[in-house]
């Protein structure tokens, strides 16, 4: 069998950079997109290492013109079996803002929500011309609580989950699949930035193990870890007035 052609993004770290060892591992040939290149090449070089054939490119998933592109043309060179919008931008509001500013609402959304939808979008058109591809997005167990303290964060997570399951859907006659990952806390320098505890707490490179072994099964809800499924069960189950007050004072 070929090698996977597979693209990640947010590859210079965390969850994207542990995603891509491990697929590296397998023997992927890989298309790692990040911001930073020092840290990108730092993954890709991990990556060559583990015997895999890496392509990186650098740049702002906030030029939306980039990710069309880029996409466009890795996708021609070598068509994707799989790709994974996994960049993200996180972090709690400081406590002494009532909301975020401007600019940063405005980064949080582009990169959380608008750039994988655009660079899905165009992924999906071509990989139903060939009937068959995986599209996998990071989102997060915030998509399926009001916090307070991110609302913008919960609000991104939140709307890529609905895209990701309506996507699906719609993908399906296709042959085209697509899998949302929700993960609790990871640890990775986004969730080292948090002030609020990290409960469940498990490592990148374990997270990244989980969801590749259940992507492969085919899976097309995974939650890591496993905790987290059980919390958002036991939460459907609490009426939403209580849920609301509990968010609301552990915000204070
Ligand atoms: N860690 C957690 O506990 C947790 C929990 C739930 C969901 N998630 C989700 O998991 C995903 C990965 O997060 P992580 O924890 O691994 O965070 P991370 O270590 O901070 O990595 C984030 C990645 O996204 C990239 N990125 C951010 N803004 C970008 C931009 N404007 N243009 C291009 N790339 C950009 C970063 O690139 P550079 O480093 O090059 O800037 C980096 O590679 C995110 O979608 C996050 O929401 C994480």
């Amino acid at each position: 069998m070929s090698a996977k052609t597979i693209l990640i993004t947010g590859a210079s770290s965390g969850i994207g950079a542990s995603l891509a060892r491990v697929y590296a591992a397998q023997g992927a040939r890989l298309v790692l997109w990040g911001r930073n290149e020092e840290r990108l090449n730092t993954t890709a070089a991990e990556c060559r290492a583990r015997g895999a054939q890496i392509e990186t490119t650098c740049f702002d998933l906030a030029e939306l013109n980039q990710i069309v592109e880029n996409l466009e043309a890795a996708d021609t060179r070598n068509p994707f079996d799989l790709v994974i919008f996994n960049a993200g931008l996180g972090g709690s509001l400081p406590r002494d803002r009532a909301a975020q500013d401007v600019g940063a609402a405005e980064r949080m959304a582009g990169v959380n929500f608008t750039a994988p939808v655009v660079g899905a979008n165009l992924i999906a058109e071509r990989m139903a011309k060939r009937g068959r591809g995986r599209i996998v997005f990071i989102g997060s167990i915030a998509e399926s609580f009001p916090l307070p303290m991110a609302p913008l964060y919960a609000g991104t997570k939140a709307g890529l989950a609905l895209f990701a399951e309506a996507l699906e859907l719609r993908l399906a006659k296709y042959g085209v699949r697509v899998t949302l990952v929700s993960p609790g806390f990871v640890d990775t320098p986004m969730s080292r930035s948090l002030r609020e505890p990290r409960p469940f707490l498990i490592g990148a490179d374990e997270a990244a193990a989980i969801i590749a072994r259940k992507i492969e099964r085919g899976a097309r809800r995974i939650v890591v870890p496993w905790q987290f499924a059980v919390i958002r069960a036991a939460a459907g189950l609490v009426p939403r007035a209580i849920m609301r007050a509990v968010l609301a004072r552990a915000a204070r």
